[in-house]
This record gives C-alpha cells, structure tokens and sequence, in this order.
C-alpha cells in the first residue's frame, strides 16, 4: 500500500489581505507552501506529492521548486472550494494510485508541519478500516454568541476536538466521498456524511493554519525556533 500526499494550494487567501494568495506570502524566505511541500517530500513513507494550484495560477512558475524532491507533481485543476480542489486533485491523479493507496490531504497553508507528526498519523491509522485526521482536543471555554457579539451561551467542550491536517483516507473512497457531498471543509466530513467514523490523532499546537496577518509572524517564530 503506497502513501501519497494531496495539497490543495488553489485558495485565495482572502482573509490575509494581501494581493498574492496566502501559499506564496515569504515565510522564513520561502513562499510558504514551500515548508509543508518539503516536509511532505522529506517524509520517507510518501512516495509522491500532488499539489492543486488554481487553473489561471500565475505565482508558481516564479519560484524555483528543484530543491524539492523529485517526488513532486503539479495538477492546475483547483475549484471553487477547497472541496472542489480536492476532489479534482483525487480525480486528476487517479492514473497514478491505486485505489486502495492512502492519500494524506495537507493544505499548503499549514506551514509548520513535521516529519513526526506525519510519522504519528501514519503509524496510528495503520491499516484502519476508515482512516483518520490529525486532531486536537478544544482546550479554551466555548461560547455562543448572538448577533449582537454578546454571550448567548457557553458550549461544552467536552469531547471537542480541532480538525487539522494532514488528513488521511483511502483514494477511492475519498473520492467517492467527496463526489457524494461537496459541501464540507474538511476530507473527515465527506467521510461522516458517509456514515463512517474517522480516527482521532493527537496532534502538536504548532501546527497551525495560516489564516489571518498575525499566524504569519507566529508561523515565523515556530519555524525559527525548529532551526536554532
Ligand atoms: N484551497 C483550495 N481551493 C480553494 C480554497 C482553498 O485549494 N478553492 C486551499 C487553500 O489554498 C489552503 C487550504 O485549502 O491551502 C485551506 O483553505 P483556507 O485556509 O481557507 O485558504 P483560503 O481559502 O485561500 O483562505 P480564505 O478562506 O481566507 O480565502
Ligand atoms: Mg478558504
């Protein structure tokens, strides 16, 4: 059974705020879906690594990518949603797996990824029947609020858990998934409305998803202190 990586880099970046899509901000002095690409490539268990850039992407062509590895494929089908981006990536890279191979879905806006912690994923999905996400428990007091920005309610947090990525589920049943519900924001919803019940894997806090201004600095400070 092979593992492949899938990462949809054909977002945006709306929130950011900046003119260039978020994936190719400076992080560290690379663009940053360079750090999870190269993480993905240095994994020693992933034989390929597919990533979705938006068809009329004009950025990715102006970076250099040889100092990844060899392992990388360049698919320009991304959609309208991330949804969509992976659901055209699973299609575009079908000749390429097999059905029963595991793709790991990471998006390129998860910079902080490592090696271990796609280790960790591998190691305790295993042959599971499903397959399973990088997770971690609700750590804060959750509150409802109303429309006013006034507290409603508070939720518990009991049994709460942060969906990251990596992501990992077998091609054709991901693929199925996602062809069955596309409106869903991460790869384990398409499996729930399934009916099927991904596994939870605890993950680290750093590996966090780049979304407004202030997650780039501290991406910034997590990648520096990794070097040091
Ligand atoms: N993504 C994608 N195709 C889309 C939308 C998102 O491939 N149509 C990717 C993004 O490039 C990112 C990942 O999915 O790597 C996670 O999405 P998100 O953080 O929401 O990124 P954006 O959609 O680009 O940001 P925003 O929602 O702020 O516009
Ligand atoms: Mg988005």
């Amino acid at each position: 059974m092979a593992y492949v990586a899938l990462v949809p880099a054909a977002g945006s970046g709306a929130r950011m705020g900046e003119r260039l899509p978020k994936q190719y901000l400076t992080l560290a002095g690379r663009p940053m879906i360079h750090h999870a690409l190269a993480t993905l490539c240095a994994a020693p268990q992933i034989s390929k690594v597919f990533v979705v850039l938006a068809t009329d992407d004009a950025e990715w062509q102006h970076h250099d990518w040889r100092v990844l590895d060899d392992k990388l494929a360049v698919l320009r089908c991304g959609g309208e949603t991330r949804a969509a981006s992976v659901r055209n990536g699973l299609q575009a890279m079908a000749d390429r797996v097999g059905a029963e191979d595991w793709v790991l879905v990471h998006d390129a806006a998860r910079p902080c990824l490592t090696v271990a912690q796609v280790d960790a994923l591998i190691r305790e999905v295993g042959d599971d029947a499903v397959g399973g996400i990088l997770a971690r428990p609700v750590a804060d007091t959750l509150k409802r609020a109303d429309s006013a920005s006034r507290i409603a309610a508070t939720v518990s947090r009991e049994q709460l858990w942060q969906a990251q990525t990596p992501q990992m589920f077998r091609h054709h049943r991901l693929l199925q998934a996602l062809q069955a519900c596309v409106d869903v924001t991460d790869e384990a919803g398409a499996m729930e409305a399934l009916g099927l019940q991904p596994k939870l894997v605890h993950a680290e806090g750093t590996n966090l998803k780049v979304t407004w201004p202030e997650d780039l600095r501290l991406a910034e400070l997590i990648l520096a202190n990794r070097e040091t």
